[in-house]
Protein backbone atom coordinates (compact mmCIF):
# COMPACT_ATOMS: atom_id res chain seq x y z
CA UNK A 1 0.00 0.00 0.00
CA UNK A 2 0.96 3.52 -1.07
CA UNK A 3 1.40 5.84 1.60
CA UNK A 4 1.66 9.64 2.18
CA UNK A 5 2.75 12.00 4.69
CA UNK A 6 0.14 13.25 6.60
CA UNK A 7 0.38 17.34 6.60
CA UNK A 8 3.14 18.47 8.36
CA UNK A 9 3.55 15.45 11.04
CA UNK A 10 5.45 12.50 10.47
CA UNK A 11 2.63 10.47 10.76
CA UNK A 12 2.83 8.28 7.11
CA UNK A 13 -1.00 6.64 6.86
CA UNK A 14 -1.90 4.75 4.02
CA UNK A 15 -2.90 6.68 0.65
CA UNK A 16 -6.60 5.40 0.63
CA UNK A 17 -8.66 5.40 3.74
CA UNK A 18 -12.09 3.89 4.81
CA UNK A 19 -15.00 6.33 5.56
CA UNK A 20 -17.66 4.99 8.01
CA UNK A 21 -20.42 7.32 6.87
CA UNK A 22 -22.53 4.10 5.48
CA UNK A 23 -21.63 1.89 8.33
CA UNK A 24 -24.97 2.71 9.76
CA UNK A 25 -26.15 -0.56 7.22
CA UNK A 26 -23.99 -2.66 8.72
CA UNK A 27 -24.48 -5.06 12.17
CA UNK A 28 -21.57 -5.46 14.20
CA UNK A 29 -20.29 -8.68 12.30
CA UNK A 30 -20.88 -7.34 9.13
CA UNK A 31 -18.50 -4.39 9.91
CA UNK A 32 -15.67 -6.24 11.75
CA UNK A 33 -15.27 -8.06 8.42
CA UNK A 34 -14.89 -4.46 6.55
CA UNK A 35 -12.02 -3.65 8.65
CA UNK A 36 -10.37 -6.83 8.87
CA UNK A 37 -10.55 -6.48 4.84
CA UNK A 38 -9.06 -2.99 4.62
CA UNK A 39 -6.22 -3.92 7.15
CA UNK A 40 -5.26 -6.67 5.42
CA UNK A 41 -4.42 -4.45 2.19
CA UNK A 42 -2.68 -1.89 4.25
CA UNK A 43 -5.50 0.47 5.02
CA UNK A 44 -4.62 1.87 8.35
CA UNK A 45 -6.82 5.09 8.45
CA UNK A 46 -10.63 5.51 9.32
CA UNK A 47 -12.62 9.03 8.84
CA UNK A 48 -15.80 9.13 10.82
CA UNK A 49 -18.02 12.12 11.79
CA UNK A 50 -20.61 12.54 14.64
CA UNK A 51 -23.55 12.80 12.11
CA UNK A 52 -22.69 9.45 10.25
CA UNK A 53 -26.44 7.25 10.69
CA UNK A 54 -26.92 9.91 13.54
CA UNK A 55 -24.26 8.90 15.92
CA UNK A 56 -24.67 4.96 14.94
CA UNK A 57 -21.71 4.33 12.56
CA UNK A 58 -19.86 5.67 14.90
CA UNK A 59 -20.86 2.69 17.85
CA UNK A 60 -20.90 -0.11 15.42
CA UNK A 61 -17.49 1.09 14.23
CA UNK A 62 -16.38 1.11 18.07
CA UNK A 63 -18.02 -2.35 18.41
CA UNK A 64 -16.72 -4.16 15.30
CA UNK A 65 -13.35 -2.77 16.10
CA UNK A 66 -13.23 -4.84 19.20
CA UNK A 67 -15.05 -8.06 17.54
CA UNK A 68 -12.38 -7.83 14.59
CA UNK A 69 -9.56 -8.97 16.79
CA UNK A 70 -6.92 -5.51 15.66
CA UNK A 71 -6.05 -3.33 18.16
CA UNK A 72 -7.00 0.79 18.53
CA UNK A 73 -3.46 1.53 17.09
CA UNK A 74 -4.00 -0.29 13.99
CA UNK A 75 -5.94 2.39 12.79
CA UNK A 76 -5.25 6.24 12.69
CA UNK A 77 -9.19 6.95 13.69
CA UNK A 78 -10.23 10.27 12.50
CA UNK A 79 -13.87 11.76 13.40
CA UNK A 80 -15.76 15.11 12.38
CA UNK A 81 -18.00 17.45 14.20
CA UNK A 82 -19.58 20.53 14.33
CA UNK A 83 -22.97 19.80 12.10
CA UNK A 84 -26.10 19.94 14.86
CA UNK A 85 -28.49 17.66 13.15
CA UNK A 86 -32.01 17.90 12.44
CA UNK A 87 -33.92 15.14 14.12
CA UNK A 88 -36.97 15.25 12.45
CA UNK A 89 -35.08 15.28 9.30
CA UNK A 90 -32.76 12.61 9.58
CA UNK A 91 -32.90 8.75 9.50
CA UNK A 92 -30.06 6.21 8.90
CA UNK A 93 -27.52 6.99 6.31
CA UNK A 94 -29.35 10.66 5.59
CA UNK A 95 -28.98 12.72 7.42
CA UNK A 96 -29.91 16.76 7.53
CA UNK A 97 -27.94 19.38 9.60
CA UNK A 98 -30.14 22.64 11.83
CA UNK A 99 -26.99 24.62 12.02
CA UNK A 100 -23.05 24.61 12.24
CA UNK A 101 -21.65 25.45 15.72
CA UNK A 102 -18.06 25.67 16.57
CA UNK A 103 -18.85 27.01 20.43
CA UNK A 104 -15.99 25.35 22.77
CA UNK A 105 -19.12 24.14 24.67
CA UNK A 106 -20.15 22.24 21.60
CA UNK A 107 -17.39 21.47 19.98
CA UNK A 108 -15.67 19.31 23.48
CA UNK A 109 -19.40 17.73 23.89
CA UNK A 110 -18.97 16.28 20.22
CA UNK A 111 -15.76 14.91 21.37
CA UNK A 112 -16.61 12.95 24.31
CA UNK A 113 -19.82 12.05 22.47
CA UNK A 114 -16.87 10.56 19.80
CA UNK A 115 -14.96 8.74 22.21
CA UNK A 116 -17.68 7.07 23.79
CA UNK A 117 -19.63 5.76 20.67
CA UNK A 118 -15.76 4.44 19.12
CA UNK A 119 -15.10 3.12 22.79
CA UNK A 120 -11.36 4.98 22.07
CA UNK A 121 -9.87 7.05 24.51
CA UNK A 122 -8.15 9.86 22.03
CA UNK A 123 -8.74 10.59 18.56
CA UNK A 124 -5.91 10.88 15.87
CA UNK A 125 -7.42 13.79 14.36
CA UNK A 126 -10.79 15.49 14.48
CA UNK A 127 -12.17 17.81 11.69
CA UNK A 128 -14.16 20.86 11.51
CA UNK A 129 -17.14 19.28 9.08
CA UNK A 130 -17.91 22.14 7.14
CA UNK A 131 -17.33 26.34 8.04
CA UNK A 132 -19.72 27.81 10.20
CA UNK A 133 -20.58 31.50 9.06
CA UNK A 134 -21.06 32.52 12.95
CA UNK A 135 -17.56 30.91 14.47
CA UNK A 136 -16.27 32.89 16.64
CA UNK A 137 -12.55 32.06 16.60
CA UNK A 138 -11.38 32.71 19.73
CA UNK A 139 -14.16 29.55 21.10
CA UNK A 140 -12.51 27.23 18.45
CA UNK A 141 -9.25 28.48 19.77
CA UNK A 142 -10.28 27.68 23.37
CA UNK A 143 -12.16 23.87 22.28
CA UNK A 144 -9.18 23.01 20.36
CA UNK A 145 -6.68 23.85 23.41
CA UNK A 146 -8.48 21.92 26.04
CA UNK A 147 -9.03 18.94 23.60
CA UNK A 148 -5.57 18.31 22.81
CA UNK A 149 -4.14 19.37 26.78
CA UNK A 150 -6.71 16.43 27.92
CA UNK A 151 -5.02 14.16 25.70
CA UNK A 152 -8.25 13.88 23.49
CA UNK A 153 -7.50 14.71 20.50
CA UNK A 154 -3.80 14.28 18.82
CA UNK A 155 -3.72 16.50 15.80
CA UNK A 156 -6.61 18.64 13.88
CA UNK A 157 -8.19 19.65 10.32
CA UNK A 158 -11.05 21.22 8.57
CA UNK A 159 -13.54 19.94 6.12
CA UNK A 160 -14.72 21.73 3.03
CA UNK A 161 -13.26 25.23 4.14
CA UNK A 162 -11.94 27.52 1.62
CA UNK A 163 -8.20 28.84 2.18
CA UNK A 164 -9.16 32.01 3.55
CA UNK A 165 -11.36 30.00 6.05
CA UNK A 166 -8.40 27.86 6.92
CA UNK A 167 -6.27 31.10 7.46
CA UNK A 168 -9.33 32.49 9.55
CA UNK A 169 -9.38 29.83 11.89
CA UNK A 170 -5.63 28.99 11.59
CA UNK A 171 -4.55 32.66 12.72
CA UNK A 172 -6.57 31.76 15.95
CA UNK A 173 -5.50 28.51 17.25
CA UNK A 174 -2.49 27.10 18.87
CA UNK A 175 -2.30 23.97 16.65
CA UNK A 176 -1.32 24.09 12.99
CA UNK A 177 -4.12 22.60 10.75
CA UNK A 178 -3.03 19.29 9.03
CA UNK A 179 -5.97 18.25 6.56
CA UNK A 180 -9.05 19.70 4.81
CA UNK A 181 -11.08 17.45 3.54
CA UNK A 182 -13.02 18.18 0.05
CA UNK A 183 -15.26 16.46 -2.60
CA UNK A 184 -12.76 15.31 -4.99
CA UNK A 185 -12.85 12.78 -7.44
CA UNK A 186 -13.26 12.20 -11.54
CA UNK A 187 -16.35 13.96 -11.51
CA UNK A 188 -15.81 16.73 -9.06
CA UNK A 189 -12.49 18.63 -10.33
CA UNK A 190 -13.64 22.13 -9.98
CA UNK A 191 -10.19 23.28 -8.64
CA UNK A 192 -8.33 21.72 -11.36
CA UNK A 193 -11.14 22.85 -13.55
CA UNK A 194 -10.52 26.71 -12.58
CA UNK A 195 -7.03 26.05 -12.41
CA UNK A 196 -6.94 25.23 -16.19
CA UNK A 197 -9.55 27.64 -17.04
CA UNK A 198 -8.01 30.92 -15.12
CA UNK A 199 -8.19 34.79 -17.29
CA UNK A 200 -11.08 33.11 -19.33
CA UNK A 201 -15.36 33.87 -19.83
CA UNK A 202 -16.38 30.50 -19.54
CA UNK A 203 -17.98 28.53 -16.79
CA UNK A 204 -14.89 26.73 -15.51
CA UNK A 205 -12.61 29.70 -14.85
CA UNK A 206 -15.48 30.85 -12.06
CA UNK A 207 -13.18 30.53 -8.90
CA UNK A 208 -15.63 28.44 -6.63
CA UNK A 209 -12.59 27.14 -4.37
CA UNK A 210 -10.35 29.75 -3.43
CA UNK A 211 -7.27 28.01 -5.14
CA UNK A 212 -7.93 24.94 -2.48
CA UNK A 213 -5.39 22.69 -3.82
CA UNK A 214 -2.57 24.83 -4.64
CA UNK A 215 -3.13 26.96 -0.79
CA UNK A 216 -2.93 22.94 0.25
CA UNK A 217 0.63 22.39 -1.06
CA UNK A 218 1.92 25.08 0.16
CA UNK A 219 0.73 24.58 3.51
CA UNK A 220 1.68 21.00 3.71
CA UNK A 221 -2.38 20.54 4.29
CA UNK A 222 -3.45 16.67 3.22
CA UNK A 223 -6.75 17.05 0.95
CA UNK A 224 -8.63 13.98 1.73
CA UNK A 225 -11.00 13.19 -1.36
CA UNK A 226 -14.25 12.43 -0.24
CA UNK A 227 -16.67 10.35 -2.34
CA UNK A 228 -14.26 9.79 -4.65
CA UNK A 229 -16.66 7.78 -6.77
CA UNK A 230 -19.80 9.87 -6.89
CA UNK A 231 -20.82 12.49 -9.20
CA UNK A 232 -22.78 15.70 -8.29
CA UNK A 233 -23.92 15.92 -4.36
CA UNK A 234 -24.77 12.57 -3.29
CA UNK A 235 -26.68 11.50 -6.84
CA UNK A 236 -25.01 8.13 -7.35
CA UNK A 237 -21.63 6.61 -8.71
CA UNK A 238 -20.27 7.16 -12.14
CA UNK A 239 -18.94 3.52 -11.78
CA UNK A 240 -20.78 0.94 -14.19
CA UNK A 241 -23.25 4.01 -14.41
CA UNK A 242 -24.76 4.33 -18.89
CA UNK A 243 -24.80 8.17 -18.03
CA UNK A 244 -21.29 8.15 -18.16
CA UNK A 245 -20.11 5.44 -20.99
CA UNK A 246 -17.44 7.36 -22.35
CA UNK A 247 -15.49 7.65 -18.99
CA UNK A 248 -16.10 3.55 -17.91
CA UNK A 249 -15.22 2.82 -21.66
CA UNK A 250 -11.60 4.60 -20.82
CA UNK A 251 -11.41 3.17 -17.32
CA UNK A 252 -12.25 0.17 -18.73
CA UNK A 253 -9.15 0.32 -20.99
CA UNK A 254 -6.80 1.51 -18.48
CA UNK A 255 -8.02 -1.37 -15.86
CA UNK A 256 -7.54 -3.81 -18.68
CA UNK A 257 -3.92 -2.69 -19.36
CA UNK A 258 -3.00 -2.41 -15.20
CA UNK A 259 -5.15 -5.46 -14.42
CA UNK A 260 -7.05 -4.27 -11.70
CA UNK A 261 -10.98 -2.67 -11.97
CA UNK A 262 -12.81 0.64 -12.94
CA UNK A 263 -12.72 1.83 -9.15
CA UNK A 264 -9.20 1.27 -9.27
CA UNK A 265 -7.94 3.26 -11.99
CA UNK A 266 -10.73 6.03 -10.37
CA UNK A 267 -8.39 5.43 -7.27
CA UNK A 268 -5.28 5.68 -9.08
CA UNK A 269 -6.43 9.16 -10.84
CA UNK A 270 -6.31 10.64 -7.45
CA UNK A 271 -3.50 9.43 -5.72
CA UNK A 272 -1.78 10.64 -9.36
CA UNK A 273 -2.24 14.20 -8.40
CA UNK A 274 1.49 15.44 -6.83
CA UNK A 275 -0.55 17.08 -4.34
CA UNK A 276 -0.08 13.39 -2.05
CA UNK A 277 -4.05 13.13 -1.70
CA UNK A 278 -5.78 10.62 0.14
CA UNK A 279 -8.65 8.91 -0.88
CA UNK A 280 -11.55 8.01 1.29
CA UNK A 281 -13.70 4.57 0.24
CA UNK A 282 -17.13 4.56 1.19
CA UNK A 283 -18.27 1.37 0.06
CA UNK A 284 -19.03 -1.21 2.94
CA UNK A 285 -18.72 -4.18 -0.28
CA UNK A 286 -15.51 -6.41 0.97
CA UNK A 287 -14.88 -7.00 -2.97
CA UNK A 288 -15.30 -3.28 -4.22
CA UNK A 289 -13.19 -2.22 -1.33
CA UNK A 290 -10.85 -4.65 -2.38
CA UNK A 291 -10.56 -3.53 -6.07
CA UNK A 292 -10.45 0.05 -5.05
CA UNK A 293 -7.92 -0.40 -2.83
CA UNK A 294 -5.54 -2.13 -5.63
CA UNK A 295 -6.10 1.01 -7.35
CA UNK A 296 -3.43 2.65 -5.17
CA UNK A 297 -0.58 0.36 -6.50
CA UNK A 298 -1.18 2.03 -10.02
CA UNK A 299 0.62 5.05 -11.25
CA UNK A 300 -0.86 5.97 -13.97
CA UNK A 301 0.79 8.07 -16.74
CA UNK A 302 0.89 11.85 -17.34
CA UNK A 303 -1.37 11.03 -20.59
CA UNK A 304 -3.90 8.40 -18.62
CA UNK A 305 -4.54 11.16 -16.16
CA UNK A 306 -5.44 13.82 -18.68
CA UNK A 307 -7.37 11.08 -21.44
CA UNK A 308 -9.20 10.05 -18.15
CA UNK A 309 -10.11 14.10 -17.19
CA UNK A 310 -11.34 14.33 -20.90
CA UNK A 311 -13.03 10.99 -20.83
CA UNK A 312 -14.85 13.03 -17.66
CA UNK A 313 -16.27 15.35 -20.54
CA UNK A 314 -13.44 18.27 -19.85
CA UNK A 315 -11.06 19.48 -22.28
CA UNK A 316 -8.07 21.79 -22.32
CA UNK A 317 -8.14 25.35 -23.19
N1 LIG B 1 -16.43 15.81 4.72
C1 LIG B 1 -17.58 15.64 4.14
O1 LIG B 1 -18.39 16.58 4.01
C2 LIG B 1 -17.95 14.28 3.63
C3 LIG B 1 -19.12 14.09 2.88
C4 LIG B 1 -19.42 12.83 2.41
C5 LIG B 1 -18.57 11.76 2.67
N2 LIG B 1 -17.45 11.96 3.43
C6 LIG B 1 -16.53 10.82 3.73
O2 LIG B 1 -16.19 10.18 2.52
C7 LIG B 1 -16.44 8.80 2.65
C8 LIG B 1 -16.74 8.22 1.30
O3 LIG B 1 -17.96 8.77 0.78
P1 LIG B 1 -18.87 7.92 -0.21
O4 LIG B 1 -19.37 6.71 0.48
O5 LIG B 1 -19.87 8.85 -0.82
O6 LIG B 1 -17.74 7.50 -1.28
P2 LIG B 1 -17.65 6.57 -2.55
O7 LIG B 1 -16.60 5.55 -2.27
O8 LIG B 1 -17.48 7.48 -3.72
O9 LIG B 1 -19.06 5.86 -2.73
C9 LIG B 1 -19.38 4.65 -2.11
C10 LIG B 1 -20.76 4.25 -2.60
O10 LIG B 1 -20.64 3.88 -4.00
C11 LIG B 1 -21.19 2.58 -4.15
N3 LIG B 1 -20.57 1.84 -5.23
C12 LIG B 1 -21.26 1.35 -6.30
N4 LIG B 1 -20.44 0.69 -7.14
C13 LIG B 1 -19.21 0.74 -6.58
C14 LIG B 1 -17.96 0.22 -6.99
N5 LIG B 1 -17.82 -0.48 -8.13
N6 LIG B 1 -16.89 0.43 -6.20
C15 LIG B 1 -17.01 1.14 -5.05
N7 LIG B 1 -18.19 1.68 -4.61
C16 LIG B 1 -19.29 1.47 -5.38
C17 LIG B 1 -20.98 1.92 -2.79
O11 LIG B 1 -21.88 0.83 -2.65
P3 LIG B 1 -21.39 -0.54 -1.96
O12 LIG B 1 -21.27 -0.27 -0.50
O13 LIG B 1 -22.47 -1.49 -2.30
O14 LIG B 1 -20.07 -0.90 -2.60
C18 LIG B 1 -21.30 3.06 -1.85
O15 LIG B 1 -22.69 3.22 -1.69
C19 LIG B 1 -17.56 8.69 3.69
O16 LIG B 1 -17.64 7.42 4.31
C20 LIG B 1 -17.14 9.76 4.65
O17 LIG B 1 -16.14 9.25 5.52
C21 LIG B 1 -17.13 13.19 3.89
Amino acid sequence: MKTIQLGSTQNRVSAVALGIMRMVRLNTTEAANVLNVVHEHGVNMIDAADIYGNGESEKTFGTALKQSGLKRDDFFIQSKGGIVLDPEKSSGELVFGQRYDFSKQHLIATVDGILQRLQVDYLDSFLLHRPDPLMETDEVAAAFDDLQSSGKVRHFGVSNFNPMQVELVQQAINQKLIINQLQFGIMHTGPIDFGLHTNMQDDRSINRDGEVIEYSRLHQMTIQAWSPYQYGMFAGTFIDNPKFQGLNDELQALADKYGVTKNAIATAWILRHPAQMQVILGSMNPQHLTESIAGADVTLTKQEWYDVYFAAGNDLP
